[in-house]
């Protein structure tokens, strides 16, 4: 059975063939834009480390979405950055806040478009992490509180579904009973459950205006070596109700994506961060290598690894290659 009867190459040989026996396929479905949401009108205000990301205001984000949905790219997540930051993150859920009023008006003038919402405090904090701080540290459960009203106010704004990035513990029983008690049972949530204390996190701090003014989030997110740990902060986050589990980074956990695919049957999301997509783009830009080829390489090596759906910068990039 062995060579020269069994030559691997013959299923190689024309486009035709290799697409015929191809295991994994990127399709428009699969992809969700980030977006991040400034105040101002007329806003579009280019991130300097993530070539091809801006940050909009309100009525420009609505144009972009158009554009995203016209796209085929079936869901955005929404990044808001208040003006106004104060130690309890006070706009996280201010019903007129920034990104309660980017999802109204993107629910109004797009609304076949899945918007789904970042639920976390660090942008909304003075200090600049993701709970409320006592002393040097982050209190788990006053930021729970906090983080559920957030995720509350965002479904009664319209928001499609919550995504918790803060990595407290049980902030999805809270939320989830919260939404529950006020109405709100159909808004699922997607957990960033196996999120990981990154050093690909780097762009999105200056496009979210997020870095802790001391410290590092290595307290409450996850430490990279860690792999059966992230299954355990799966598990957790079903069993407190989570409908949907991701993991970020993607690229370099993809062997967390590919146990958690085996262990569960629920939808898997892949956040590719914006260190991941920066990265790509500096080496291209420099042409070390074919950026486009690296990105849509990187998309279908996420999806062998088990996900269903995928958080990326390139999202537009991607699906204008897709036939
Ligand atoms: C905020 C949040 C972060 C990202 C998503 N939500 C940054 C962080 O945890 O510091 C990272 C996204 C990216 O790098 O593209 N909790
Ligand atoms: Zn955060």
């Amino acid at each position: 059975m062995n060579f020269p009867r069994t030559r691997m190459r013959r299923l190689r040989r024309t486009e035709a063939l290799r697409g015929m026996v191809r295991e994994h396929r990127l399709h428009r479905q699969d992809l969700v834009l980030p977006l991040f949401v400034v105040e101002g009108t007329g806003v579009r205000q280019a991130v300097s480390s993530m070539p091809g990301v801006f940050r909009f205001s309100v009525d420009q984000v609505v144009t972009e979405c158009k554009e995203v949905a016209d796209a085929g790219i079936p869901a955005v997540i929404l990044f808001g950055v208040p003006e106004v930051k104060d130690a309890r993150g006070s706009g996280a859920d201010a019903r007129d806040g920034i990104t309660q009023r980017a999802v109204a008006a993107i629910k109004a003038q797009v609304p076949d478009l899945v918007v789904m919402t970042d639920v976390c405090l660090c942008e909304y904090t003075d200090h600049g992490h993701c709970g409320l701080v006592e002393g040097e540290q982050v209190a788990n459960d006053p930021s729970v509180a906090r983080l559920a009203s957030t995720a509350l106010s965002h479904a009664r704004a319209g928001a499609d579904v919550v995504a918790p990035s803060d990595m407290m513990d049980g902030r999805v029983a809270a939320m989830r009973t919260l939404l529950d008690d006020s109405g709100f049972d159909e808004v699922p949530i997607l957990s960033y459950a196996a999120k990981f204390a990154s050093a690909y996190y780097g762009p999105f701090r200056e496009a979210a205006e997020s870095t802790p003014a001391f410290g590092d989030r290595r307290a409450y997110q996850m430490d990279p070596p860690n792999r059966r740990e992230a299954l355990r902060e799966m598990r957790l986050d079903l069993d407190e109700g989570a409908d949907a589990l991701m993991v970020k980074p993607a690229l370099p956990y993809l062997d967390v994506l590919t146990d958690a695919r085996r262990a569960f049957d629920v939808p898997l999301a892949a956040y590719h961060v914006s260190g991941e997509y920066a990265m790509i783009h500096a080496a291209a830009e420099r042409g070390w290598i074919d950026g486009d080829r690296a990105m849509d390489e990187a998309m279908v090596a996420i999806k062998r690894a088990g996900a269903d759906f995928i958080l990326t910068y390139a999202a537009k990039a991607v699906a204008a290659r897709l036939d």
